[in-house]
């Protein structure tokens, strides 16, 4: 059976070019600390991958922090503003800047974050989103004051695709001196990003969204802010991010940086993954009865799709495909035995049963529209299928479900 991945927000393949580099990189095993030649042979190579994302995003080399994740930069930055806040002397101490403001669709490791800060006492502010899609601006305009201390948005949705008004948001903060993050996990390699131009403070990035290696991300931070470790260490990354380099990681997502800075690579990628995104859902809005595409008419990422199959059980859908070798998500969060309907989805305004039936193909570089043709073919089959068996269906989903355990938001 051959095997068909349609879920790339969740995680990416290598790049194949990065993968013949993989072998040498293996001999690079020297701790990048040590001053002998072991350690200084992967020191420079971490220092040029340092360079190539910092050209990507158009900061200085200084500004990016390597980190082994998304999750863990956007911990980062909720840490160190805590640590301004709760330090006596600090800046924002004297000014009693000491509220947040953040959207209803965040990652877990933000909102989590969030929900341990409201539990320390502190006014978070969670914007919402119209039917449509679009940003409350207004209700963030009426939250935004002189006590916000910290910001933070994503850039790209990872279920809808959505493009949040970002630039605009930092405009109206800055007015109000307030830090903006932005967890821009699903924005690397899909939009151009320039970090300056935005005049975001930190920003999240995750290389396993990008082709590059897992367990490897980039936290950039601005000179101008100041930031506290999460991990605590050696004075790896200049004090700010202990414990020794993952360097395969680090090179992973250098040599990716160096690759999209190339813009006619980075645009033929892009087009790639938008031709294939507009055929499939051109031909399953002509070809399947009652389907719904969110935030088609938005400002979206070229490559996710996330349609409601009206009265299709999202998780024995997904089975279903599975089953065929087909890999997709649905807008369902399914952990500890239980099917929750995605809460970000319904924060865009869908029902918990339109969550339940939504259906998230998001396409990547290796994809291709013959694979696109079989999986419509077997989408049909299987639509129709659950859509006749709305009864039975249901003791099948939840034996199934229950085989599953610790799936979680990607
Ligand atoms: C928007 C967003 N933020 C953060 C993360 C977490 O990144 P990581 O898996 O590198 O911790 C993800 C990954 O699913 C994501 O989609």
């Amino acid at each position: 059976m051959k095997k068909v991945y349609f879920d790339n927000n969740a995680t990416t393949p290598l790049y194949d070019e990065l993968k013949l580099n993989l072998l040498e990189w293996l001999d690079l095993w020297g701790n990048p600390s040590s001053v002998h030649w072991a350690g200084q042979s992967i020191k420079g190579r971490i220092r040029d991958a340092r360079q190539a994302l910092a050209k990507f995003l158009n900061v200085s080399p200084l500004e990016i922090i390597f980190t082994s994740g998304g999750s863990e930069s956007n911990s980062t930055v909720i840490r160190t503003i805590l640590e301004i806040i709760e330090g006596s002397d600090s800046q924002f101490a004297k000014t009693n800047k000491n509220e947040f403001i953040t959207t209803t669709v965040e990652h877990p490791s933000l909102k989590k974050a969030f929900e341990m800060l409201e539990a320390r006492g502190f006014k978070v502010h969670r914007i919402g989103f119209s039917s449509q899609g679009e940003f409350d601006l207004s209700a963030f305009e009426k939250v935004l004051s002189d006590k916000t201390a910290l910001i933070s948005v994503m850039f790209v949705n990872n279920e809808t695709g959505l493009i949040l008004p970002l630039k605009e948001i930092v405009e109206k903060a800055k007015k109000f001196g307030a830090l903006v993050h932005s967890d821009s996990v699903q924005a690397f390699g899909k939009i151009k990003i320039d970090l300056q131009d935005l005049g975001v403070d930190f920003a999240s990035f995750s290389g396993h969204k990008f082709y590059a290696m897992k367990g490897t991300g980039v936290l950039f931070a601005k000179k101008s802010v100041p930031l506290s470790p999460l991990v605590f260490g050696g004075g790896q990354e200049r004090s700010r991010r202990g414990g020794t380099e993952n360097s395969l990681g680090i090179l992973s997502m250098g040599f990716m940086a160096e690759k999209m800075s190339d813009d006619s690579f980075f645009q033929d990628k892009n087009k790639h993954v938008k031709n294939l995104r507009d055929y499939f859902e051109q031909r399953i809005q002509t070809e399947i009865e009652q389907v719904q595409i969110n935030h088609e008419s938005m400002d979206r990422v070229s490559g996710t799709s996330s349609v409601v199959l009206k009265d299709v059980e999202g998780e024995a859908l997904l089975m279903a495909l599975d089953v065929k070798g087909f890999a997709v998500s649905t807008g369902s969060a399914c952990s500890s035995g239980s099917s929750q309907p995605s809460a970000s989805l319904q924060a865009f305004g869908l029902s918990p049963e339109q969550a339940r039936s939504t259906l998230r193909v998001s396409f990547g570089w290796y994809n291709t529209i013959k694979e696109i043709d079989s999986f419509l073919n077997e989408l049909k089959v299987v639509t129709a299928r659950l859509r006749k068996l709305a009864g039975p269906r249901e003791v099948f989903l939840s034996s199934e479900i229950n085989n599953r355990e610790g799936i979680s938001e990607l």
